[in-house]
């Protein structure tokens, strides 16, 4: 790379940062960032490191690729902002009708912009609630929607993202999501008929009034919760239970979204149109924006003016979704993500022969995990292991996050750009370190 590392010392900004930030923001590594291009980023001592994290999930595209600089640099020289509540802009217009033709369904679609995630959903149960008039929001186990009281409510992890911070919004009602490796039901695919999506049905019955109920709100593929894929009827049998009763049913595509999955949406592998979906992460490369997309019956039922906000859709993240949008589709990245995802699964399922604690192997696409447990009988989960292996894993050059109710959910959201010798030296650094944290080699 052309880019000299800065020189700042990790450790006096890391003294500072004590003082300056409080505890509860936390980050996986004490390196800082100087740079990054592709699927490597360099800290301030110069150490490179393989980034199979993304920024959680948000580098679909690569760091740094040479179209989003172009776009962002030509928006920068344009104008800043002026709200789309006052003077309205290309970008934001041009990208509503790409994401509208691109969101799965024939249904005529509309789109708008927030800033984030958590935004975009607060935004979509809004709406949701709205056009039905009912006040009712159903969501999962081991869901994760956001960190604002709403989309707190609507998460499922109590530490770290709930403890403490309540109360949570009236309303929101939980039922178990398809985690077959730890199925709610006690049963087998495919002989459990997939069950588990007839638990809304008895929700129903005990929990909750139908005709009150909004919205269900579900992830394609969860994120947070541990890289969980649903069966491949499992959404729809959910929709059509939803249809019955008049529920919307909002797909958070937020982490599984442009390609990840290895289609531009994951909903399309389960061929359910949504009646609204949440984008943002991978939208615009790093550049904070969330979307909602929606049927347009559905979305235009709020009034003028009623939704909308100061900065959303920035014309500098518009600008750059749209060449997100050109990238994804000359680089074909959701095949790629398809190549990736083989490559990370065979090489994880070998590595599982070889380590017992590799409970479970899953994923879509290139959303690929590994769920490590004491015993692959008792399924223990092995959360101080998954934590001192990714401590090592970053001493050895490699940054990695973890997910799952239990932390113990090993998950790769590398760009999909990433140079096949680059990832195949990420996997190397993962078999090598597991090797090493299993046997306490130090
Ligand atoms: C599925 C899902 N929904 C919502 C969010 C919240 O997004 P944000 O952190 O941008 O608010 C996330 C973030 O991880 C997510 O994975």
């Amino acid at each position: 790379m052309s880019v000299e590392p800065s020189t700042v010392s990790a450790s006096e900004l890391n003294r500072l940062r004590a003082e300056a930030l409080p505890r509860g923001v936390v980050t996986a590594t004490p390196s800082l960032v100087s740079y990054a291009k592709n699927a490597i980023i360099v800290d301030t001592e110069g150490k490179e490191f393989i980034d199979f994290a993304g920024g959680i999930g948000v580098m679909n595209v690569g760091h740094s690729h040479p179209k989003v600089i172009a776009a962002a640099r030509a928006q920068i020289e344009r104008f800043a902002h002026t709200s789309i509540s006052v003077f309205g802009w290309e970008s934001y217009i041009k990208l509503a009708d790409r994401l509208n033709q691109k969101a799965p369904g024939p249904t005529p679609k509309r789109s708008f912009f927030v800033n984030s995630g958590a935004e975009a959903v607060e935004n979509a149960i809004k709406i949701a609630r709205c056009a039905t008039g009912r006040p009712g929001i159903v969501a999962f186990t081991n869901a994760f929607h956001g960190r604002t009281n709403l989309t707190m409510g609507l998460t499922s992890k109590i530490v770290p993202y709930k403890k403490d911070f309540g109360p949570f919004p009236a309303d929101i009602y939980r039922i178990p999501y398809a985690y077959c490796y730890r199925c709610p039901l006690h049963l087998s695919y495919p002989a459990c008929d997939v069950e588990c999506a007839e638990l809304l049905r008895q929700g129903f019955e005990n929990q909750f009034q139908a005709d009150r109920i909004a919205c269900v709100i579900v992830e394609p593929v969860q994120g947070e919760g541990g890289f969980i894929v649903p069966p491949p009827e499992y959404h729809a049998r959910l929709k059509r239970i939803c249809e019955e009763h008049g529920i919307l049913f909002i797909a958070d595509e937020i982490q599984t979204g442009f390609g990840r999955t290895g289609r531009f949406f994951a909903m399309e592998h389960y061929q359910v149109e949504a009646d609204i979906m949440t984008t943002a992460k991978s939208i615009a490369a790093g550049y904070p924006l969330g979307g909602i997309t929606g049927k347009a019956e559905v979305m235009d039922i709020p009034g003028p003016g009623s939704i909308g906000g100061t900065f959303g859709g920035n014309p500098l993240a518009c600008e750059v979704a749209l060449a997100v949008f050109d990238i994804m589709e000359e680089e074909r990245l959701p095949e790629r993500a398809q190549e990736i995802g083989r490559r990370v699964r065979e090489r994880f399922l070998a590595m599982q022969k070889r380590f017992p604690q590799i409970g479970d192997v899953r994923g879509l696409g290139a959303m690929m995990a590994m769920e490590l447990v004491e015993d692959p009988d008792t399924k223990q989960p092995a959360t101080a292991l998954t934590k001192a292996y990714r401590a090592r894993l970053y001493e050895n050059g490699l940054v990695n996050i973890i997910a799952g109710t239990y932390d113990n959910v090993v998950r790769t959201l590398m760009p999909l750009t990433i140079e096949w010798e680059t990832l195949d030296r990420g996997l190397d650094i993962m078999e090598e370190t597991l090797a090493q944290v299993t046997q306490g080699v130090g």
